[in-house]
């Protein structure tokens, strides 16, 4: 899509194809996503460098990998991502719900401003994950660290079930270690048992799964 446009992309029906996102956004600014129900074989919007004002609002995903900002910070030099809100959504069959994902390389990128809010999440591997840590077959990493800043991340009302024990995993970058992360009113469930929050160098916080954040 092209910058500075207005889209409205209105009850959206894909069928499910393998390896084919369903929306993808890049260098586009003030786009809204609306009232969409999308099942494909990869990411069900996801969101690439350079988008800004995003608005996402009464989707329905799935089957297929959820939604995800990135993968980002490929390029040393590269836009950022900032202010993005999802705001009532729903994912049935999905591997992730959440996902913010860079690879593990130097770069200028950042993710600042995002908002995930009245989420419904049944049965996700990995509902709620940052991974800062990615490089899929170990090379081209020199560093095996992201630069890319993640800031300013808003969880709230993200309800549901998770597939796996860690229903929340924060694997931020080493050197830019993500801030200002918030949950609000998360509560993640395996089988009616509680789950738990994986996140490295972290302390603990009110929310279910107990997580590893500390208030800022
Ligand atoms: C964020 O984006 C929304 C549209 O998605 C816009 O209405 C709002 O003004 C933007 N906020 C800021 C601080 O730019
Ligand atoms: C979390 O969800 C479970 C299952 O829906 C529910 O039984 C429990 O009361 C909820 N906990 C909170 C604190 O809302």
């Amino acid at each position: 899509m092209s910058q500075r446009q207005s889209h409205q992309h209105e009850n959206i029906r894909q069928c499910r194809q393998p390896q084919h996102d369903g929306i993808h956004v890049e260098q586009s600014s003030a786009v809204s996503i609306l009232g969409s129900c999308i099942s494909t074989g990869d990411d069900c919007v996801s969101i690439g460098p350079g988008s800004s004002d995003l608005w996402i609002e009464n989707l329905f995903c799935g089957p297929c990998h959820g939604i995800s900002i990135g993968s980002l910070g490929w390029n040393l030099q590269e836009a950022g991502v900032q202010n993005v809100t999802v705001k009532t959504a729903t994912f049935r069959g999905t591997q992730n719900g959440l996902r913010i994902k860079t690879w593990a390389r130097p770069s200028n990128g950042f993710v600042k401003d995002v908002c995930f809010q009245h989420i419904v999440i049944d049965n996700a591997k990995y509902p709620i994950i940052i991974d800062q840590n990615y490089c899929p077959d170990h090379n081209k990493c020199p560093s095996q660290d992201s630069g890319v800043q993640i800031s300013n991340v808003r969880y709230e009302d993200v309800h549901g079930t998770s597939a796996t024990h860690v229903a929340v995993k924060f694997e931020c970058s080493k050197t830019n270690p993500c801030r200002g992360i918030t949950l609000d009113g998360v509560n993640l469930t395996l089988k009616d048992k509680p789950t738990t929050a994986l996140c490295p160098r972290n302390g603990n916080n009110v929310v279910k799964p107990t997580t590893c954040l500390k208030e800022e």
